[in-house]
């Protein structure tokens, strides 16, 4: 017999479900397609109970009122998709490796911005592999070398991110060895964690940013992670999005997409190198 302690659940409307859509596509460039209705009911849901609201039409009227933008914040928290790992298709980190070692040999320093960090995975994969070169590399430390700009338009997975604790199965792809030199095991309450050590937390910085809206960045970079997000915007965002970062690479600087995405279709000014990998033409 089927249980009786379903929760009850709201299901928007086909009007208040395409007032999220458009919502969604003017602040973030999220392309929400039929047939995610009932996904984003039981998300929007829980945010309409916490805000205690009692219909999605008084949630949306609390949301537009609300002077602070927070509740527009935990809104589009709401609606995002954070999965992510530690070392996630690793094969851009062996080429990261290899941008690393040429630029760590010339004692130039190395800047990186993870562009859609969710809860901090990728940004201390990026440290960890930087680290590893930078103990091959005679009198060279990776502080003052290594700088990596960690954002996320979520401060929910910012805040995850920044706190670097993770439970014993998100590091578990992590050699043991690694887990010595990087992470600190915990203790009493804390058992069953592990933190980011402080040498590794101290080359990233975290900030909230949201990639569709024109960004104000004091630095080139010479890679830029973009990965497992541009799956979710709509072909002119997408194209936007990419002229903003590449404007943002250093000439000969590289893009790394997710495996599953490609800049196809788009159009843009980065030359392909290998599948997610663009470079930005030397001397533009
Ligand atoms: C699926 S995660 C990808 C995480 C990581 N890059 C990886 O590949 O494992 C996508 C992230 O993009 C963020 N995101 C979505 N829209 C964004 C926007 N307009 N600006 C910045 N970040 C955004 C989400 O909050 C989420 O944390």
């Amino acid at each position: 017999m089927a249980s009786l302690d379903i929760p009850f659940v709201e299901t928007l409307s086909e009007r208040e479900f395409e007032h999220v859509c458009a919502l969604a596509r003017r602040q973030f460039g999220l392309d929400l397609r039929r047939g995610k209705e009932s996904l984003v009911s039981a998300r929007l849901g829980k945010k309409m109970r916490e805000a205690n609201c009692k219909s999605f039409q008084e949630y949306f009227r609390y949301v537009s009122r609300d002077p602070s933008g927070q509740a527009l914040v935990n809104l589009i928290d709401a609606l995002t998709t954070n999965h992510t790992s530690f070392l996630r298709e690793p094969r851009h980190f062996d080429f990261l490796r290899k941008v690393a070692l040429e630029r760590m040999s010339a004692r130039e320093r190395l800047d990186i911005w993870s562009a859609a960090c969710s809860t901090g995975e990728e940004p201390y994969s990026i440290c960890f592999h930087l680290l590893e070169e930078a103990r091959k590399q005679p009198f060279q430390s990776a502080e003052g070398a290594v700088r990596v700009l960690a954002s996320d338009i979520s401060t929910r997975v910012l805040s995850t991110a920044r706190q670097g604790i993770y439970a014993e199965e998100r590091v578990q792809g992590l050699d043991e060895e690694w887990k010595r030199r990087y992470l600190l095991r915990g203790h009493g309450p804390q058992a069953g964690s592990y933190r980011i050590k402080p040498a590794v937390a101290r080359l990233v910085e975290f900030r909230r940013l949201n990639l569709i809206e024109k960004l104000t960045l004091d630095r080139r970079f010479q890679v830029i992670f973009c990965r497992n997000v541009m799956i979710y915007f709509d072909k002119p965002t997408q194209e936007k999005v990419v002229s903003q970062l590449a404007g943002y690479l250093e000439p000969g600087g590289y893009l790394l997409v997710g495996h599953a995405e490609s800049l196809t279709g788009i159009s843009h000014s980065l030359e392909y190198v290998h599948p997610a990998i663009y470079r930005k033409p030397a001397g533009r």
